[in-house]
């Protein structure tokens, strides 16, 4: 608005450079290699619909609120939150709640890049057929190949840490703009060809029935809680950087032939990315699934569900090193324009205290590199140092995606809700229908907070009491060997490491 002092604003060049930079935030790894193997892992329908649930009454109005007090504060969110704090006469220690998210968006990088970097050899392993014909048993011993050995790891994170922070570096404009609009458009035409591939399958209608079935009775506590963490997750809210990205978003945009002024409106913004993030996940799933099912393999298969039985699925179809070839450059361009995102917050604030583009990029990415090393690690050479029975990338993912981010968007909503002035909000927002309005208001002053609260409290509770927390991992032994049953000698001698004496003579009567 008309404030003199601010330094001139950075922004996108149009609304739906927006669209395409936040759509490239939200959907990433989240959409493709989470949501379909917690869906998976948590009953299908049921966590489907619990999740839909969260997108609307939480991740949507939080995002509404994240776009709206970046737009207004028009800086990094540290720096827009002090300032939206003094307009709004509270302490500036709100700034934390910017701190808190650079340090969350920091931490989340340091793994996230680890992840991308499997994404990167997986795409050279079905570009090259290696894994081609291969069993489940082959294509989980290909995974473990890779993620054992460090140095294959390590040079994965490298690169794709480059690649982010050489995007970040390069600016608004000439990175994360242009980016997101050759990146975007190649994400969903891939989409599209392979969600046709997938109807195909014979799978595909036991995929939709899994998906889409609703059945109440597999909702546990621990799915809502993996329902509500992803939809965070998902949004990509609750750490700035959706803030960070509603600070280059335009008041208005204005034809450049007819001179006519439109005034951009958050609401519908978000809708629609929201919108296009949850399509993402759901034909995401409609791809993975049926190939999954034709096969009939698992569906729970948890974190290898991408990367092991997906490479089974494809491995001896007509045309499937092309298909998977075709599906992890699809998860490239997700993961790519997320971790751009992930990194912009601290890029940002270090930019205002003057330091250069380039060079703020440079620190950030060295920083997480070093730091990812935990990551990198926790795969192979320190596996075995466990905290709370999760190993250094578990206890990272638990802490910022099932603490830290819903704590971030915990205060967001505080902040929008209770302390902006409430002619501030309204202004901003400037929705057309009050009764919108005052559904959003509602939801970011209660609901929201509230959820957020019972599902720090949970996830606190399930850790410390040792019960696994997001992505309950699936019993992956389907038959359990029995160990030595034959008893050469005296049948009164039960053989000494069977457990269950009883349970092990009624299953075998015969034997006598
Ligand atoms: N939304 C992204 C995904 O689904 C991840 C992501 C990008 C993110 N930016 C974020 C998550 C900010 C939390 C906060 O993979």
């Amino acid at each position: 608005m008309a404030d003199s002092k601010a330094p001139a604003r950075v922004a996108w060049t149009t609304r739906s450079a927006f669209i395409l930079a936040a759509t490239g935030s939200a959907v990433g790894l989240g959409n493709i290699w989470k949501f379909p193997y917690m869906a998976g892992a948590n009953g299908g329908g049921a966590f489907v619909a619990v999740y839909l649930l969260c997108i609307i009454m939480v991740g949507l109005p939080i995002m509404t609120a994240e776009v709206m007090l970046g737009r207004r504060g028009g800086m990094s969110p540290i720096s827009s939150m002090r300032k939206l704090a003094r307009d709004s006469g509270v302490s500036s220690r709100w700034a934390w709640v910017g701190g808190l998210g650079a340090l969350s968006g920091f931490l989340l990088l340091t793994f996230y890049t680890v992840i991308g970097g499997w994404v990167l050899f997986y795409i050279a392993k079905m570009a090259s057929g290696s894994l081609q014909g291969a069993t489940t048993v082959e294509a989980q011993q290909a995974l473990s190949d890779l993620l054992g050995n460090p140095w294959m790891v390590l040079a994965g994170h490298t690169l794709f840490m480059v690649m982010t922070l050489w995007v970040v570096g390069r600016g608004i404009h000439k990175g994360i703009e242009r980016s997101a609009r050759v990146l975007m458009p190649i994400l969903f035409v891939l989409l599209i060809v392979l969600f046709g591939y997938a109807m195909t399958s014979p799978g595909f209608g036991e995929a939709v029935r899994f998906l889409f079935s609703f059945d109440f009775s597999k909702i546990s506590g621990s799915s809502v809680i993996a329902a509500v963490g992803h939809s965070f997750f998902t949004l990509s809210i609750g750490l700035g950087a959706i803030m960070a990205y509603g600070a280059y978003m335009p008041r208005e945009t204005i034809n450049p032939r007819t001179g006519k002024r439109t005034p951009v409106s958050i609401g519908s913004t978000v809708l629609l990315v929201g919108v296009l993030d949850t399509v993402v996940a759901l034909v995401a799933g409609l791809v993975i699934f049926p190939v999954v099912f034709a096969h009939g393999l698992a569906p729970g298969e948890g974190p290898g569900l991408l990367f092991v039985t997906l490479p089974v699925a494809l491995s001896d179809v007509l045309g499937g090193m092309w298909v998977g070839t075709a599906f992890f450059v699809l998860v490239l361009c997700a993961a790519w324009t997320s971790s751009i995102s992930i990194a912009e917050p601290p890029v940002a604030w270090l930019t205002e205290k003057g330091i250069s583009r380039p060079k703020a990029s440079l620190m950030v990415g060295a920083a997480a590199w070093v730091v990812g090393l935990g990551t990198v690690f926790s795969f192979n050479l320190g596996s075995g140092y466990t905290l709370f029975g999760m190993n250094f990338f578990e206890l990272l993912d638990f802490v910022s995606v099932n603490i830290m981010l819903p704590l971030g968007g915990f205060l967001i909503a505080i902040f929008a809700g209770w302390v902006l002035k409430e002619t501030h909000a309204r202004k901003e927002l400037n929705m057309k229908s009050f009764g919108i309005y005052m559904v959003w208001r509602a939801m970011v002053r209660i609901f929201s907070p509230l959820a957020l609260v019972l599902l720090v409290v949970f996830s606190l509770w399930k850790a410390l009491a040792g019960e696994p927390v997001a992505a309950p991992e699936p019993e992956l032994a389907p038959a359990i060997e029995q160990p030595a049953l034959e008893q050469p000698e005296g049948e009164e001698l039960p053989p000494p490491d069977v457990p269950a004496v009883d349970s092990v003579g009624e299953l075998l009567p015969e034997s006598e």
